[in-house]
């Protein structure tokens, strides 16, 4: 059986005529989370290896200005550039660093401290972990209201791709840095929700360890005092169909552990320029991508994400332009089907025929395992893998949110009613300006 919340925030060529909804600018909601200024903020020193890689994982690394108003994006892509996700962080025994549970302040490039761990302190018993954490273990939470006012309910579903792409970019900030990023879902949601202090606006959603467990140490018991609060956006509106999906997910069920670290042979220095480059692609020059560029691109796919609960994502590769390779759709390397289907596919991304057609390749993600929240993360893991890899490669992508659920499983040849389709993507040369 399906998700109930997916099959309800299905887009079909009518549903998006009949429901297209007017925009109200004096609702926008900020996307920045700003704790009061009496607590310590330490900003990143760039020079410090440390806050480069807090820094790489989703500061602000470009701005846009129209009149009147300037937009900042960042190392993270967000659907519509609305950025519905909040990172916190607890360290432990990072040099330089104080031992505490710090906010990620994006708008101040600094971490904001909430709560200096004592002796024996600390959250890992609410995500699971038998040890104390040596290094860091982030949460990540969605403030629904910030994508909502502009997708409205399809907002859960950004949330949590959004979410999975910075869970992606801790990954990739992480791989200068000797140990692996391990995703965890299996964490004591009610009991974060509640110390965090977030009222009905904000929702954790996962955790991920960059960090050793130190097995000579006993659980650490949690902070004594609840965490301060503050305000996650500036305008709100509840959002309580979101809140139902978000509830109707948390209970995971025959989660697999996925063991198996994943390997990537970037080379370190052309990495960061990548992170730091990494930007949408606007517009794709309809030309070819070489073999060795698709082969590197589908053995980033092929990686396995280590995490507590790793659902089955399919990645269909729609091939519109690679020299010396047929066109067609391939899965895991091998051709299903040959054909030119980029008409189709760019029709299929809500007629974005600049990305999904133009692009030298569409990608599609699907899947029909059980727990939406890890398996809608983790396609969002996998986007910001291929954004990177893309960018690495010289390549330009772009995330595509918005695509006709049912038609593409038509297209697919997969049954709608199983079958979720989490994602597309497009990936070719941008064109240039
Ligand atoms: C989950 C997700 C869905 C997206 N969907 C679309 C889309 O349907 N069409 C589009 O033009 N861009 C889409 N984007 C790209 C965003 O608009 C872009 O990330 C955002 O404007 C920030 O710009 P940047 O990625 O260059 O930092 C998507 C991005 C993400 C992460």
């Amino acid at each position: 059986m399906m998700f109930s919340y997916h099959d309800q925030t299905k887009h079909s060529y009518l549903s998006v005529r009949q429901g297209a909804h007017q925009l109200d600018w004096s609702m926008q909601p900020t996307p920045y989370k700003r704790y009061e200024k009496k607590l310590r903020r330490f900003a990143f020193d760039l020079e410090d290896a440390e806050d480069r890689f807090l820094y790489h994982i989703g500061g602000i690394n470009a701005q846009k200005s129209y009149p009147g108003v300037t937009y900042y994006l960042r190392m993270n892509p967000a659907a519509g550039a609305l950025y519905p996700n909040e990172l916190y962080v607890q360290i432990r025994g990072v040099a330089g660093k104080q031992d505490g549970i710090y906010h990620y302040d994006v708008f101040s490039s600094a971490l904001t401290l909430l709560y200096p761990l004592h002796e024996g302190e600390g959250l890992e018993a609410l995500v699971g972990e038998r040890y104390p954490i040596k290094g860091y273990l982030f949460l990540l939470s969605m403030v629904p209201w910030r994508s909502a006012w502009k997708y409205r309910l399809r907002a859960f579903r950004y949330c949590l791709l959004d979410g999975g792409h910075l869970l992606g970019a801790i990954e990739m900030a992480a791989l200068l840095k000797p140990h692996a990023t391990r995703m965890i879902y299996r964490i004591d949601h009610h009991a974060l929700n509640r110390h965090f202090g977030f009222l009905q606006q904000e929702y954790m959603l996962s955790a991920a360890v960059v960090g050793v467990p130190m097995r000579k140490h006993g659980l650490p018991k949690l902070p004594s005092q609840p965490l301060p609060y503050a305000d996650a956006t500036d305008t709100f509106m509840p959002t309580p169909e979101i809140v139902t999906a978000y509830h109707e997910s948390l209970q995971l069920q025959a989660c697999k552990r996925q063991l198996h670290a994943p390997t990537f042979d970037f080379e370190s220095l052309r990495l960061q320029e990548a992170i730091v480059r990494r930007r949408s692609t606007r517009a794709f020059a309809p030309e070819a991508i070489s073999k060795g560029q698709l082969h590197y691109l589908e053995s980033i796919i092929a990686q396995p994400i280590l995490s507590d609960c790793d659902e089955e994502v399919a990645v269909y590769v729609i091939v519109n332009r690679v020299l010396q390779m047929p066109s067609g759709i391939r899965l895991w390397g091998n051709y299903l089907r040959y054909g030119d289907f980029s008409a189709r596919v760019g029709y299929l991304a809500l007629e974005q025929y600049h990305l999904a057609r133009d692009g030298a390749l569409a990608l599609i993600m699907t899947s029909r395992g059980t727990n939406y929240q890890a398996l809608y993360q983790k396609a969002g893991v996998i986007g910001q893998r291929l954004y990177i890899a893309a960018t690495y490669l010289g390549l330009g992508c772009s995330g595509i949110g918005a695509y006709y659920d049912d038609e593409v499983c038509d297209f697919l040849g997969l049954d709608a009613k199983e079958e979720m389709v989490l994602y597309m993507m497009a990936i070719g040369r941008e064109l240039e300006k």
